[in-house]
């Protein structure tokens, strides 16, 4: 008797957390539906991610991002400026829906999470991976990138999943360097549509 009791709490107990489970995974779901339409997006967003790169002069508090390798034997040899072909950035990027840069590079709702490594000899031709952390009223979720970042004036990176509020997104991002200051800071210009969302 009082194995059975043990037994239906646990099943109990498993039923309650795969509930739980369902709703974590998708977000503030109830009511919303699936959209998938490749002709149309289903949600869009523009939105300008700020880097800046500790080049070891700069107070910490002001970097967002930094190298993590050293040049490798094969850029010294065929850069000019030696650090191109492996170098890796790893960043923690404020994203903004303005140009402006935030009063905190710190503390906002949306950042930009992730790496990208050159993997071209002679230029700054770079592969990105990262996630768009949301921490909003407006949005709590992530969503996933990644895509080969030609030195062109646009690119089209995949928008490969999402979490949260962006449950099953795919879709298609559109980057444009908006602004370049020396080799310390950049800010890109991200034109998020998604093709596949709940709404
Ligand atoms: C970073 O430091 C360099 C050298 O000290 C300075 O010229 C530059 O203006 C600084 N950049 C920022 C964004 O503070
Ligand atoms: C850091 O940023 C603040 C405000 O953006 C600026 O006033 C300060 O000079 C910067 N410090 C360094 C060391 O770059
Ligand atoms: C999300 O925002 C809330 C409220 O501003 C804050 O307390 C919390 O630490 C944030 N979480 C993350 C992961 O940044």
């Amino acid at each position: 008797m009082a194995a059975m009791s043990k037994a239906s709490l646990i099943v109990a107990a498993i039923f309650l957390l795969s509930l739980t489970s369902a709703t974590v995974a998708h977000g503030r779901s109830s009511g919303r539906k699936f959209v998938m339409s490749y002709d149309e997006p289903c949600m869009e967003m523009r939105l300008y991610l700020h880097d800046i790169i500790y080049d070891y002069s700069n107070s910490t508090s002001n970097s967002t991002s930094a190298a993590a390798t050293k040049p490798t034997a094969l850029s010294t040899a065929v850069s000019r400026s030696g650090y191109f072909f492996g170098r890796m950035v790893v960043f923690n990027d404020p994203m903004t829906e303005g140009k402006v840069l935030p009063p905190s590079l710190e503390e906002t709702a949306v950042r930009a999470q992730g790496l990208y490594f050159y993997d071209k000899k002679e230029e700054p031709n770079a592969w990105l991976a990262f996630s768009v952390v949301f921490n909003s009223t407006a949005h709590r979720g992530t969503l996933n990138l990644m895509g080969a970042d030609p030195n062109t004036a646009t690119r089209d990176i995949s928008v490969v999943g999402g979490t949260g509020d962006f449950f099953m997104s795919r879709g298609i991002a559109t980057l444009r360097t908006d602004a370049v200051e020396g080799f310390k800071y950049f800010r890109v210009q991200m034109d998020i549509k998604l093709y596949e969302c709940y709404v």
